[in-house]
């Protein structure tokens, strides 16, 4: 089987590869094309800073600087332990385990929580229903049911309507044991779900004996424009797993929490898996970093996000427009005039600024994160100025 890259890159709703990045060579993500003797990029793609090795290797330098980094041991002990002890005071849950990646998380998440259950209703729209390479169905045994094709997310009505569906319909019994949840919502857009949905079925899932499973990749971002905090979400959950590169500029990981019950019997499910890593300081060092005071930092990207946007809108042609529910991707339309690519260009060449390329229908998804909170907004809406003005050449 062919695993094409740029096909891969495509339908991960990757659409936003700057335009740096010639189309043919697809493969070659930001963080191989560095800039020396520059100041940090200012992205409006990733949920991140996007560190190049060497950003990280120094930040990795910095880190234990200030405090000497203790290496855990296969996943124990050390500064991996430390990271899930913040997340365990940040989640409310009694225990909380690091894991090699979050569709490893999510998998035994469902696999323990569903017991000798068969079933597994998801979003039809969700990484676990569309990424995760059938790997409940091939390695867990575990089907999955989608639910809500074609909106954004489920709501209880059409919980409801699915399991009367196969209680109906279905000869042989095997029962559901565990309901999933996405949020934010990567194919919506990066939108929360509104909280009172999430409360109802919660409550219905308690009430019938349902588990039910977060996957919150980038909770902290749905945090910050839902007004709702990390442990009020996690208590409506028996599981939650969120990425520690998404937002938390890690090379790679995921922490999963949830009762001991469950969370005790994972360490031995990764080893199962071959996922068993000797050590993983280099990503839970940085991930713990970028955790220390993410809700003010996050808080503070959303107040300098509306600033900036604000500026921006006044630009001549220029349209960014935040969506409903929305967190942290915005739509960004230029007018007719604006050659998106020249100002991509100039924006990326002379003020290391990047921007993404537009879908079919003329928009980009203007992605901020708290690379904006690294250069003077003047500064940003100045390159954008003259960028502007140079795109209408
Ligand atoms: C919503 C969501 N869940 C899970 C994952 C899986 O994370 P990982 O790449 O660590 O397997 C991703 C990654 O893109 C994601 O966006």
């Amino acid at each position: 089987m062919e695993n094409n890259r740029r096909n891969f890159l495509k339908k991960c709703s990757l659409s936003t590869i700057p335009f740096l990045i010639p189309s043919t060579s697809l493969n070659e993500l930001p963080f191989s094309k560095e800039k020396t003797n520059d100041n940090t990029p200012v992205n409006f793609i990733f949920d991140g800073l996007a560190l190049s090795p060497s950003q990280y290797l120094e930040k990795l330098q910095d880190i234990n600087q200030s405090a000497a980094i203790e290496p855990d041991f296969y996943g124990n002990g050390g500064i991996t332990k430390r990271l899930e002890d913040r997340f365990i005071e940040l989640t409310g849950k009694e225990r909380a385990i690091y894991l090699p990646t979050g569709t490893m998380a999510n998998q035994l998440a469902i696999k323990l929580l569903n017991e000798s259950n068969t079933k597994v209703i998801v979003p039809e729209n969700s990484h676990v229903f569309r990424d995760e390479a059938d790997a409940a169905q091939s390695v867990h045994n575990k089907r999955l049911i989608p639910i809500g094709k074609g909106k954004a997310f489920f709501n209880l009505t059409d919980l409801k309507d699915i399991i009367s569906y196969t209680d109906k319909n279905e000869v042989f019994k095997s029962g559901l044991g565990t309901i999933v949840i996405e949020n934010p919502i990567r194919r919506a857009d990066g939108t929360f779900i509104p909280i009172e949905n999430i409360k109802e079925i919660s409550k219905y899932c308690k009430e019938h004996n349902y588990n039910l499973h977060l996957d919150g990749a980038r909770i902290h971002i749905a945090c910050a424009y839902s007004n709702i905090s990390l442990i009020e979400y996690a208590s409506y959950f028996d599981t939650i797993y969120i990425s520690l590169y998404k937002y938390l500029n890690a090379s790679g990981g995921a922490i999963l929490c949830g009762n001991a019950k469950i969370i005790d019997k994972i360490s031995h499910q990764i080893k199962i898996l071959g996922g068993t890593v000797f050590q993983s300081w280099n990503n839970t060092a940085v991930a713990l970093h970028y955790l220390e005071g993410i809700e003010e930092k996050w808080s503070k990207i959303v107040s300098t996000a509306t600033k900036l946007i604000s500026s921006l809108n006044q630009l001549n042609g220029v349209s960014i427009k935040s969506l409903k529910n929305g967190t942290n991707i915005y739509d960004l339309k230029l007018s007719k005039e604006i050659n998106l690519k020249k100002l991509a260009n100039y924006l990326y060449d002379e003020h290391n600024i990047w921007l993404g390329r537009a879908n079919e229908n003329g928009i980009v998804k203007f992605t901020v994160n708290e690379s904006i909170l690294t250069r003077a907004l003047e500064e940003i809406v100045n390159a954008w100025r003259t960028g502007i003005k140079k795109a209408m050449e």
